[in-house]
């Protein structure tokens, strides 16, 4: 019995650290403020990575049509910003380092990507946050 006890719990521990770590909304946004954004730009940010990942900071997307893959909450594309299994791309980063819990530098990344091309960069942004944004509003997380 105490042998089937230890087993069971071992095994929630393995499937427990395997699920998605999944942001909620206040969680991130704070993360993001900490990390330099201002609190106007939160709701675009809220809105982007909700439609991109639903916040699961350990999303690996499905291949592209192009035969790229997504990486992480912001769903960073492995074609320019990064590359799979060393350091490259633009933003000189390992794509699997963008898909755990730790998105600090998903974020560095995600600064040199709007840096360039704004949040036109993300489709999630174009197609659902543009001129859209009172649902994602971070009042109250702080
Ligand atoms: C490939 O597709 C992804 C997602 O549709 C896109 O973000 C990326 O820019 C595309 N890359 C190229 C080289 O077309
Ligand atoms: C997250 O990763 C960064 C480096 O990318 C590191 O400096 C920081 O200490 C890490 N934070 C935690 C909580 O592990």
């Amino acid at each position: 019995m105490k042998f089937i006890i230890a087993i069971t719990i071992l095994a929630l521990v393995i499937i427990n650290n395997s699920e998605a770590k999944v942001f909620t909304k206040c969680e991130f946004a704070r993360t993001m403020l900490n990390a330099g954004f201002s609190k106007a730009s939160l709701p675009n940010w809220v809105c982007l990575v909700k439609a991109e990942s639903s916040f699961n900071s350990r999303l690996r997307g499905p291949k592209n049509p192009n035969g790229s893959h997504d990486y992480g909450i912001f769903q960073i594309n492995d074609k320019y910003w990064c590359k799979v299994g060393s350091k490259g791309g633009d933003c000189n980063m390992n794509c699997n380092s963008f898909i755990d819990d730790n998105i600090s530098d998903d974020i560095a990344c995600t600064k040199i990507i709007y840096k360039r091309h704004g949040y036109n960069a993300w489709y999630g942004w174009k197609n659902k946050c543009q001129g859209s944004l009172a649902a994602y509003q971070v009042n109250e997380c702080f």
